[in-house]
């Protein structure tokens, strides 16, 4: 622990060197232009990964980025986000070599995690023609991450603060992006919502992406 506070010594240092203000304008309030729903492996940091400095970027992240429903802590993280912040973009970003992915994918024990993991089988459910027509496994868990971003965007838009949002001014857009752990690389999946809308009849899905 000793290293912690060490290093953030350090940091306050750096940064009033550069500006004797910066922790006192951060104080005054934040304004950041994007929510960002992150996986919580300690190797996709969201700030650093999108060069975000304080201020900029809400940040949530759980096992393998999931937008769950029944998450009342990622609904009020969005609801806030949205409402009230007002960010312009929301993004979910998965990640290749992702560990609840991957354990999602098969069919071992790993205790109280299963519960959570169960929402990455029912995508592996709904693509299974997809993922097991894919023979070499890297590829298919590489799959896998992809499709399981592009349904936690679908899941977003089916929430009801995006909804309500969408009926306002300036609504934020929707993307789904995959971040390459071996390269260092961010990765536009282009996310449709409209590729859903034939169940717009039970899920009303208007959002826009870009
Ligand atoms: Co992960």
């Amino acid at each position: 622990m000793e290293k912690i506070f060490e290093n953030n010594k350090k940091w306050v240092a750096e940064k009033l060197a550069q500006d004797e203000n910066y922790f006192a304008n951060l104080a005054k309030g934040q304004q950041p232009r994007y929510l960002f729903i992150g996986c919580a492996d300690s190797r996709v940091p969201a700030n650093e990964i999108t060069g975000s400095a304080p201020g900029e970027m809400f940040v949530h992240r759980n096992i393998a980025n999931m937008v769950v429903h029944t998450d009342i802590n990622l609904l009020s993280v969005l609801q806030y986000a949205v409402e009230v912040l007002k960010v312009k973009d929301v993004i979910v970003c998965g990640h290749y070599g992702c560990g609840g992915v991957a354990a999602a994918a098969g069919n071992n024990q790993f205790g109280l995690i299963d519960n959570w993991l169960r929402n990455i089988k029912d995508v592996v459910r709904l693509h299974e023609d997809e993922i097991f027509s894919i023979e070499d496994e890297e590829q298919r868990l590489r799959r896998l991450v992809e499709l399981n971003v592009m349904e936690q965007v679908h899941n977003l838009s089916k929430t009801s603060i995006i909804q309500n949002a969408l009926k306002g001014d300036n609504p934020p857009k929707l993307h789904g992006l995959v971040y390459d752990l071996k390269e260092g690389l961010l990765r536009d999946l282009k996310v449709d919502i409209n590729s859903f809308k034939r169940y717009e009849h039970i899920y009303n899905l208007t959002a826009e992406t870009v």
